[in-house]
């Protein structure tokens, strides 16, 4: 007889949670969608696992067990270019990339600026392999112009507010955005790039820009928005998050800021972590082409220093699907972005787990906890009563990113070919495996 006992035990794994401290061979017990007990095995936990059913039973021996990876800079493109991404194929993306929670940006079309559209979105994804958060637009129409509804926003359950690829450049709109969203309690995360010091540039401005006769984004866009924002929440006395932190400057400013005790979080991309803007005039690849920009050596060391030293609060991938048809483009006429929900552990593992910048605990803290918190979500503990959000890894099994893998509509990422150790070998939401490797495979 199935035990009734337990509905998954996922078994004999190393259980990582770094927000408990734990990180030891271990037993996770799953009721009801919740966890019950971590243990090591004892007698009376073998027999309780021996009296299981095949299917509630998940044998983890030499695979990490850790809380379900949370991204909260995710685009999907549902309403408006469902052929690049819907919000069933991103959620599912998601649990493939061992991510059980996710957080929309609001630049679909339409803009997800009204109740309407929150609930459309949140519709989509009842039944999704990922929990689904919604951003909401600080604009009407990301225009910049003219606030949207923040407290609609909010009563239909966005969790934060973001023009997301746009800056919001006047100074006075942002205020108020910052001062309504602390009404609220939300943080209002910026993407911050001041568009007249932009100017229409296509990559970083550097040398790399000069050599190859593109229009450059100079890094000083990013730092000069910064500093404005950190002005106005020490004013406001509000929550300000940093998307996408790209640049030496930033994270400076973001240091100081925190240090002054200006409330404020930042997230970085893994392709901030890794790239630079020398890869471009390699082969022009179009998938390189990102806002803000792939920056120097300099701007990358300073933003892995910024994650290492907490200026730099948590990892995001900002997945962000285009199609091939628009990414095949000369390279400032193709659309800014590339995917992540399907990378991002693998890529974070190999370039900075493996090259010994940060341990599995502190990788996943990054990725699971600490997101959860900036955002007020649950999840990113495996503390006894929460929900059962796992991922389960195979920490050191070897891959290479193929075209033709991803559960992603899109497949526009440049680490096409690269060679990657790390990779999630089931998902599990809310006690459910929602992402079963093996599965996939047979
Ligand atoms: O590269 C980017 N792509 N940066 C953004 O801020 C927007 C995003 C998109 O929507 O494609």
């Amino acid at each position: 007889m199935a035990s009734k006992k337990y509905d998954l035990v996922i078994s004999n794994g190393r259980v990582i949670d770094p927000a408990l401290g734990f990180g030891k061979i271990a037993d996770i017990f799953i009721k009801d969608s919740k966890i019950v007990k971590i243990e090591k095995e004892t007698a009376v936990t073998k027999k309780e696992k021996s009296s299981l059913a095949k299917d509630q039973l998940i044998d983890a021996t030499d695979k990490l067990v850790v809380p379900g990876l949370v991204d909260i800079h995710v685009h999907l493109r549902e309403p408006g270019k469902e052929s690049a991404e819907t919000v069933l194929s991103g959620c599912q993306a998601a649990a493939a990339g061992g991510f059980t929670t996710i957080c929309c940006m609001p630049n679909t079309q339409p803009r997800i600026d009204s109740q309407e559209t929150v609930k459309f979105v949140q519709d989509r994804a009842k039944d999704a392999p990922a929990r689904l958060y919604v951003v909401g637009a600080i604009t009407k129409n990301i225009e910049g112009k003219e606030l949207a509804e923040i407290g609609d926003l909010v009563k239909m359950g966005a969790v934060a507010i973001t023009d997301d690829g746009h800056y919001v450049q006047n100074p006075e709109i942002m205020r108020r955005a910052l001062e309504y969203a602390s009404m609220f309690d939300i943080p209002v995360m910026q993407h911050a790039e001041d568009q007249y010091l932009v100017d229409g540039g296509v990559m970083n401005e550097s040398y790399q820009s000069a050599r190859l006769g593109m229009k450059g984004a100079p890094a000083v866009a990013e730092e000069v928005a910064v500093l404005r924002d950190l002005a106005l929440c020490r004013l406001t006395k509000s929550r300000l998050h940093i998307q996408h932190v790209s640049s030496k400057g930033a994270v400076e400013a973001i240091r100081r800021g925190k240090a002054e005790g200006i409330n404020v979080t930042a997230e970085v991309t893994p392709h901030h972590l890794i790239l630079t803007d020398e890869e471009i005039g390699k082969e022009f690849n179009t998938n390189l082409r990102v806002n803000p920009p792939i920056r120097t050596e300099v701007d990358r060391e300073a933003v892995i220093e910024g994650l290492l030293d907490g200026t730099i609060d948590c990892i995001a991938s900002d997945h962000a699907p285009h199609t091939e048809e628009d990414k095949d483009a000369e390279f400032d006429k193709a659309p800014p972005g590339m995917i992540g929900l399907e990378l991002t552990l693998g890529l974070i593992k190999t370039f900075l787990i493996d090259k010994g910048f940060l341990s599995w605990a502190e990788a996943i803290r990054k990725m699971s906890y600490v997101p959860a918190r900036i955002l007020n979500l649950p999840g990113g503990t495996l503390a006894d009563g929460s929900q059962a959000d796992i991922s389960i890894i195979d920490p050191d099994k070897t891959w290479t990113v193929k075209k033709n893998q991803f559960f992603s509509k899109s497949n526009n990422t440049p680490f096409i070919g690269q060679k990657l150790s790390g990779l999630v070998s089931a998902t599990i939401l809310a006690g459910n495996i929602v992402f079963d490797r093996n599965k996939e495979l047979n």
